[in-house]
């Protein structure tokens, strides 16, 4: 296994919302232009992106590794080279089960009025989920360097 990682191009496009329909995230504002994403020796296994929001909130969203390639590192280093570039505040949703998961990158928990503007209609969708879905949504955010 040799992962690289590069900006997405127009020809990743199908790969990234096909991985994120796989995967069952919120399929919304994949543009592609926004991406990185994780290649095994050429081939598509993985992206991320960072969406910005019109009161000035930073996203990290669309995390995806293809099922057969989890669990060997290829989120960690996704997550890893955004946040290299990232360095003011970034905030994220998540299923409340994968927030262990961000929390080794410094994410932490925030709740209330601590949840950015731009995330409370998505704050009222995911209540609604969790209601029906029985998976609650958790909020987070890495404070600036
Ligand atoms: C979450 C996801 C991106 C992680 O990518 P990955 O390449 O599998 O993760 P890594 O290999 O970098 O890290 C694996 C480690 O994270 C842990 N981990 C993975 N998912 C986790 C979760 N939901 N909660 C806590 N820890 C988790 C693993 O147990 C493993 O631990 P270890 O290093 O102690 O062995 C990947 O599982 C995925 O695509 N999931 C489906 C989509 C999703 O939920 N995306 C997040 C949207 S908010």
């Amino acid at each position: 296994m040799t992962i690289t990682l590069r900006p997405a191009t127009a020809a990743d496009a199908k790969k990234i919302k096909d991985l994120i329909h796989e995967v069952r995230i919120n399929p919304m504002n994949l543009d592609w232009e926004r991406f990185i994403v994780a290649e095994d020796d050429g081939e598509f296994v993985g992206c991320a992106q960072v969406k910005p929001h019109t009161d000035g909130v930073r996203e990290l969203a669309s995390l995806a590794v293809s099922p057969s390639w989890q669990g060997q590192g290829i989120g960690s280093m996704l997550v890893k080279a955004l946040l290299e570039r990232e360095k003011g505040e970034l905030y994220l949703m998540c299923r409340a089960k994968t927030a262990p998961y961000y929390r080794r990158f410094g994410f932490v928990e925030v709740v209330g009025k601590n949840i950015p503007r731009s995330f409370r209609l998505h704050a009222r969708a995911g209540r609604l989920i969790a209601m029906f879905a029985g998976e609650g949504i958790a909020f987070m955010k890495r404070k600036a360097e």
